[in-house]
């Protein structure tokens, strides 16, 4: 069955983000020129995806105006003769067709899936996180279709991380089946460095089976007191095959600052309206400030 559906979970604090995130959701950070959650419905729609659910909570209402239609800007836009302005601002109304939940209280990842049961019905799904940044030539999202579509399971998105870096992430312990795909064998959330089962760390893509929901349904709170979505998925993996994708691509954790600095700069070296202006930019301060103490 073709993956037509993606839930965007976007209901969470920011906390790592503030205070930019106490009056405006993290997904609507800007790199550049765009926020990050458009990055992320582009990535799902060039994957094949027609229809996301994002999973929103309080203080989140600005996504919901920016995929949109704005009819006073437009209007705007139409009398000042502004047409290229005109056509981004309505193409964003109209990549996807979106839909909303409430997620009344911030109950952690699982539970914000388990919002978007009736939504999925009975088809396998995709989940993206729109704090996840990924520069790739295929789309991170359809490299993980690819493996779905071959084995038919529940799929994560896998990346190497430094081992002191481990313990930020939900880590697996897998068998490697070939270059980039793995099967998973066992899973624990942010564990600590010398817990931690290898340096394989599960990013921001999934897609997962509805039989999901009645393991998300039954779950205790686990870390940090939350309805963990690795702890679900743990649950699964003792009935089901579960298997991690080491996606090819660069990936920008933009919910945490430096990141999102990261992200920016790289980005901005890409952007060929820049003309090699930031590059030089850079290369100007870098030396002032191996000059400068304070710097
Ligand atoms: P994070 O663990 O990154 O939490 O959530 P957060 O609140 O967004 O950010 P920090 O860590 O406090 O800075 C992972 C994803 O799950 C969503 C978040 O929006 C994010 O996309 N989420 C988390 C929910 O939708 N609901 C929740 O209850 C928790």
């Amino acid at each position: 069955m073709q993956v037509k559906k993606a839930v965007f979970p976007v209901a969470g604090l920011g906390t790592r983000f503030l205070p930019a995130t106490k009056a405006s959701p993290k997904e609507m950070l800007p790199l550049i020129d765009k926020p990050l959650v458009h990055y992320v419905v582009e990535e799902a729609v060039a994957a094949g995806i027609e229809q996301i659910l994002f999973v929103t909570g309080r203080g989140k209402r600005s996504i919901e105006d920016y995929f949109d239609i704005a009819f006073e800007l437009e209007a705007l836009l139409y009398d000042k003769g502004k047409d290229a302005e005109l056509s981004q601002v309505r193409e964003i109304a109209e990549m996807v067709k979106i839909f909303y939940v409430r997620q009344q209280q911030a109950l952690g990842l699982g539970h914000a899936i388990l919002c978007a049961r009736e939504f999925v019905g009975e088809e396998p799904f995709a989940v993206l996180l729109g704090d996840d940044i990924i520069d790739a030539k295929r789309p991170c999202l359809a490299q993980l279709l690819d493996v779905h579509y071959k084995y038919q399971g529940t799929v994560l998105a896998l990346e190497q991380v430094p081992m002191e870096n481990i313990s930020a992430y939900g880590c697996v312990k897998a068998n490697r089946i070939s270059d980039q795909i793995f099967e998973v064998i066992d899973m624990v959330e942010k564990p600590k460095r010398e817990e931690a089962p290898s340096d394989l760390a599960i990013i921001g893509r999934y897609v997962l089976t509805p039989d999901i929901f009645p393991i998300l349904e039954s779950l205790e709170p686990g870390k940090g007191g939350e309805i963990q979505l690795t702890d679900a998925i743990l649950t699964l993996l003792s009935e089901k095959a579960v298997y991690g994708c080491q996606f090819e691509g660069i990936r920008h954790d933009c919910g945490d600052k430096f990141g999102f600095l990261k992200a920016t700069v790289d980005m901005a070296l890409k952007r060929n309206e820049f003309n090699g202006r930031f590059r030089s930019f850079l290369r100007q301060r870098l030396e002032e400030c191996d000059n400068d103490s304070n710097c």
